[in-house]
């Protein structure tokens, strides 16, 4: 017997997004849009009726994460990435990229320095100078079998008494590699070598393909003997398409690395928005049915993507991703200077350029929308590259 599984979402139906004030649309009307890290999908409906229904309570005072919410966030990261963490291990955040210049103000001094490894998501690029004086050390990745990993060596290279931090983005953006449990033990002793803060960023830990081939290892999945020098940010947002709602949280087991982190705050925060708390609350205790429909669509849309552009654009070199739902387009085999600027204006659409990931001659394209969509962009990229 043949057993087939119900598709209970759509992801085919196209939502119009413009002038409903969001950057993706509504920074560059003139564009088709394939940049910003947000998807062109309605979200789970059990976030937008716990949203509704928090709203319908109608008082929005000052917020606080709730019983329900702490209970099911340490539920998902002890059955979900087997971490098994106290409530008050849990330091509730409005975004990661705040939390990522927290790290460098709590934990960089003047004339010290940060680490991290390109192409990257621009702001590890530059969230150093958040703080005063502060030093980016930045190390491309390297490939061995025809996969991205960490170059160690010149890692160790290029590391000074003065780092103190080293940026980690895993799942990888814009890369999509997922880095294994080994590679992950091999950065988290370069940092305990060099006595760096090791931030693992995992906004994308739930977008990933093959779960079983490629599972994710959260930071605080590794030996114990590294906690002490971890903070693990995480965040519903990526993976239900709530970015806008601003909801993240950072896992800090350190006593003495939670205090300079939550002190490195001060009164720059805003408290966090109470729908923030609910959706991801909705997001861990009802959102997997409508999580796996959407990776399986991803997946899709992905290999869909791999075999239009190996037929009309072979001098592309398209990554092929474990996880995340963007793409890095190697360009260099055209001698645009600016590939991502060509697109812009030949083929009038908006992808992500990759000098600001510290990689020019790349671009990222963004496949979260609906299959029709994403065909008719990519329809517009081939149609302006040279013959
Ligand atoms: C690796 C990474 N970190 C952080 C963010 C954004 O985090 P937030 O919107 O919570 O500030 C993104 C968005 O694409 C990302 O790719």
């Amino acid at each position: 017997m043949i057993c087939v599984q119900a598709v209970m979402y759509d992801f085919d139906t196209i939502i119009p997004r413009r002038g409903t004030g969001n950057i993706k649309y509504d920074r560059r009307p003139d564009l088709d849009p394939f940049w910003v890290a947000d998807m062109d999908f309605l979200t789970a409906p059990e976030i937008t009726q716990a949203i509704i229904k928090r709203a319908e309570h109608g008082v929005f005072g000052y917020a606080q994460a709730h019983q329900g919410l702490i209970d099911v966030t340490r539920d998902y990261l002890a059955k979900r990435h087997q971490v098994e963490v106290d409530a008050d291990a849990i330091v509730w955040l409005g975004g990661l990229v705040p939390a990522l210049s927290l790290a460098v103000k709590a934990f960089c001094r003047p004339g010290e320095a940060v680490m991290t490894c390109t192409p990257s998501y621009p702001p590890f690029l530059n969230v150093h100078h958040d703080g005063a004086s502060i030093e980016l050390i930045s190390i491309p990745h390297g490939k061995i079998n025809g996969q991205w990993t960490f170059d160690f060596a010149a890692m160790e290279a290029a590391v000074t008494p003065q780092t103190r931090l080293f940026l980690l983005s895993n799942p990888q953006n814009p890369l999509g590699r997922v880095f294994t449990r080994t590679e992950l033990i091999e950065l988290a002793g370069f940092c305990e070598r060099h006595d760096l803060v090791m931030i693992s960023d995992e906004i994308h830990c739930d977008i990933i393909f093959n779960e079983t081939a490629t599972p994710h290892v959260c930071g605080h999945a590794l030996p114990a003997n590294f906690h002490d020098r971890i903070i693990t940010l995480l965040s519903p947002s990526k993976t239900y398409n709530i970015a806008g709602i601003g909801i993240a949280y950072a896992v800090i087991t350190n006593d003495s690395l939670k205090r300079r982190f939550v002190a490195a705050r001060g009164h720059t925060q805003s408290e966090i928005n109470t729908f923030g708390y609910y959706a991801c609350e909705a997001a861990y205790r009802s959102g997997e049915p409508w999580r796996q429909e959407m990776l399986a669509y991803l997946a899709e849309n992905q290999a869909v993507m791999h075999q239009f552009l190996a037929a009309h654009a072979p001098r592309l070199n398209v990554n092929h991703n474990q996880a995340t739902y963007l793409t890095w387009i190697d360009c260099r085999a055209y001698d645009w200077e600016n590939p991502a600027q060509h697109f812009e204006k030949e083929a009038r659409i908006f992808v992500s350029d990759g000098a600001f990931f510290g990689s020019k001659g790349h671009i990222r394209f963004n496949f979260a929308c609906p299959r029709a969509v994403m065909l008719a962009g990519l329809q517009k990229l081939v149609s302006v590259l040279p013959q």
